[in-house]
């Protein structure tokens, strides 16, 4: 069994030393946005410090204020944090309100009503642009054709979607009726999808003929009919088809319908249903260390907030702002910063099919000139890619509409950020690095552009109202410099609720690794992190079993169990090892069944293997084949060791436990 624990001084020290050593190193510091003063939402320091101080004297009155100012409600709530069944909170009960009026309804009074609320390209250059009017007619459509279809309150619909607008508009219809959706990004398999429909108990699957990537139109339907194959869904009775490519396809009679035979010709009028504010908004499946993915349960009301003041509070949004968030709508980002955030504050969203190419190389950048994006947010995987490029591309295009750079997904190295400054925002935009997770929502930590001043590589101060820590096991705060768990003492309205049919999992992963003697609830992300001496935080990276590909989350856990259902296959350890451009590589040691040769044909084989059963995102970059994997006398994996051997380090620390030393040879390649 690989270990499950996570072990401080494992992972993190393994595998993010060259990051430490450069952030440790890091001194540069950049003033907040000059000029954005008094209109901004948080204008100074000082005012952020009053507003954090604020939250901190008094949570309840402090997050009931926001939600009663920020929000509709259909009836007001009565208490704003029922904590007295922890880990599981309660926010704003008694109150009623819905997303989608939040996000539309409440627009359309007023200049707003005409005002862009949606700007898609698609990748061959088609273009679809939606007014805050619009929209919520297209939205009223879906969601009465959904309802024609079967779905009501609390019936569950999965979205196995490409970049369309569709896309959006099928998550504000699910919002409007009460039907909580589950987007599965649409680059996983049909296994990782049916996995997926079969834990949600999903009623509908939304989908496409297929979508692009890179100049290719990419099937997607197959992979819904694949995943429903021999009845193993039973509980889903629909699929909605939106016509993307053109591709053919085949449609199940009684079962399939395209969008386009039954949206349009649905009334633009359907008025939102009242949710409870604890009333289950959406599942979303990611990687933890254990086991399959988690559903990662957001409720009403607190999501909605949350996705609302983070927004707001982060990109210091404006009247003229255009913002574009390059995440794909199958990830937490493009759920709360390509839909929810942006709508809910009446903003422009842009939301983008492609991708850059090489034969496109200067994609992003021709994207910002066209339409004047205000807002950039992207992950570091993205920048450090541009990077290795050079500057000759994105200098050929006018990018002064920018005013603020974003960066989500994974650490961000000092050097690529300072890159992102320089050469994407002419020295001219702050970057807000923004910490947080699939289960907190909303971001945690970032600086405010006009408030905070900024260190690159470091995502600077937690956002009001969240009590961000840097522990021991034991849950005591740690002294400046001093590594340690990244958690959060307090509860906050985005939060996960629980679990998707599974709160003891809830439970045990978040809340029970570290449990201070006062006996207080910690919520403890996953994450290692230092704090400096001006209370800064410096992410470094997991420190469970979790690897971060390219800004993706996986589950090492999921890709051994994957290897390990090919029938050449024994035993697999998969760790993640330093990579310049990706964060982090996959890399997996394998042991083959008797009569079974490891070989590159096997590997290739493997390979294909891992991105079937998930996708290509989880297929390793390297396999090696040994006899054995080092193992301590009781059995257990010993993935330090690993790790060290993926990354070409000495392996340093006690390796006395080991069981077979003639393994570690084999490994490295030395027998
Ligand atoms: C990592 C994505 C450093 C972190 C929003 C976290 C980051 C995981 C940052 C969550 C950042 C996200 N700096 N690391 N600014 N943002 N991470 O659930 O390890 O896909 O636990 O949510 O990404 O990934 P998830």
């Amino acid at each position: 069994m690989p270990d499950e624990t996570p072990a401080f001084g494992g992972p993190m020290s393994d595998a993010t030393d060259a990051t430490i050593e450069s952030v440790l190193q890091e001194q540069r510091v950049f003033a907040p946005q000059p000029g954005s003063g008094s209109d901004s939402r948080v204008p100074s320091l000082e005012a952020y410090r009053a507003l954090a101080a604020r939250a901190e004297a008094d949570p309840d009155r402090f997050w009931g204020d926001l939600a009663r100012e920020q929000l509709h409600w259909f009836e007001p709530f009565h208490t704003v944090l029922d904590w007295s069944n922890p880990p599981f909170a309660r926010w704003f009960e008694g109150g009623t309100t819905n997303l989608s009026y939040n996000c539309l309804d409440r627009h359309l009074e007023g200049p707003r009503a005409d005002r862009t609320a949606l700007i898609w390209e698609g990748e061959p250059g088609d273009e679809r642009r939606f007014t805050y009017r619009e929209l919520h007619a297209e939205v009223c459509r879906a969601a009465l054709a959904l309802r024609a279809l079967g779905v009501g309150k609390g019936d569950l619909v999965a979205l196995y979607m490409p970049m369309v607008p569709e896309a959006a508009i099928a998550m504000l219809a699910c919002a409007r009726i009460g039907a909580p959706h589950s987007v599965v990004f649409g680059g996983f398999s049909s296994e990782a999808l049916r996995d997926r429909l079969i834990d949600g108990e999903a009623r509908l699957v939304i989908t496409a003929d297929g979508g692009y990537r890179k100049d290719t139109a990419v099937p997607l339907k197959p992979a819904v009919d694949a995943a429903l194959a021999d009845g193993s869904c039973p509980t889903v009775q629909h699929v909605l088809v939106v016509r993307r490519t053109g591709a053919a396809v085949t449609m199940a009679e009684g079962r399939d319908i395209w969008w386009d035979e039954l949206v349009p010709q649905q009334s633009s009028d359907c008025p939102a249903e009242p949710m409870a504010s604890e009333d289950l908004l959406f599942v979303l499946y990611t990687s933890g260390s254990t086991g399959k993915p988690k559903g990662v349960v957001h409720t009403t009301a607190g999501y909605n907030l949350w996705a609302h003041l983070t927004f707001q509070w982060i990109f210091d949004i404006r009247d003229d702002d255009i913002h574009w968030c390059t995440a794909d709508v199958g990830w937490i980002t493009g759920h709360s910063y390509i839909v929810y955030g942006p709508l809910s504050n009446g903003a422009t969203t842009v939301m983008y099919e492609g991708a850059p190419r090489p034969g496109k190389p200067g994609a992003f950048w021709e994207l910002i000139e066209k339409h004047r994006i205000t807002i950039l947010y992207t992950a570091p995987t993205a920048i450090r890619a541009f990077m290795k490029g050079g500057r000759t591309v994105p200098d050929s295009y006018d990018m002064s509409s920018l005013r603020l750079l974003g960066t989500v997904g994974e650490p961000i190295n000092p050097e690529a950020w300072m890159w992102y400054r320089e050469v994407i925002g002419g020295n001219r935009c702050p970057i807000v690095d923004t910490w947080w997770q699939t289960e907190t929502g909303g971001v945690m930590i970032s600086p405010l552009p006009a408030a905070t001043p900024t260190k690159p590589g470091s995502a600077t101060l937690p956002l009001p109202g969240i009590a961000a820590d840097v522990v021991d096991h034991d849950g005591v705060s740690q002294p400046a410099d001093q590594g340690g768990y990244l958690v959060v003492r307090r509860p906050w309205p985005g939060m996960m609720r629980t679990v998707h049919g599974d709160p003891e999992r809830f439970r045990r992963s978040y809340w029970e690794e570290i449990r201070p003697a006062d006996g207080s609830w910690i919520y403890f992300a996953g994450d290692g992190a230092r704090r400096d001496a001006d209370g800064y935080f410096w992410v470094m990276g997991r420190v469970d079993d979790v690897i971060n590909v390219s800004g993706h989350r996986l589950g090492t856990m999921e890709i051994e169990s994957a290897l390990v259902s090919h029938p050449a296959v024994a035993e697999a350890a998969v760790v993640g090892r330093p990579d310049d451009l990706k964060g982090e590589g996959i890399v997996a040691f394998v042991t083959v069944e008797s009569g079974r040769q490891g070989d590159d044909d096997l590997a290739a084989d493997l390979r294909r293997h891992v991105g079937r059963e998930i996708g290509p995102i989880a297929r390793p970059d390297e396999i090696r084949f040994s006899d054995a994997l080092p193992k301590t006398r009781s059995g257990k994996i010993m993935r330090r060791i690993l790790r060290a051997l993926a990354a070409g380090q000495q392996i340093q620390g006690d390796t006395s436990t080991l069981e077979d030393r003639s393994v570690l040879d084999q490994l490295r390649g030395e027998s």
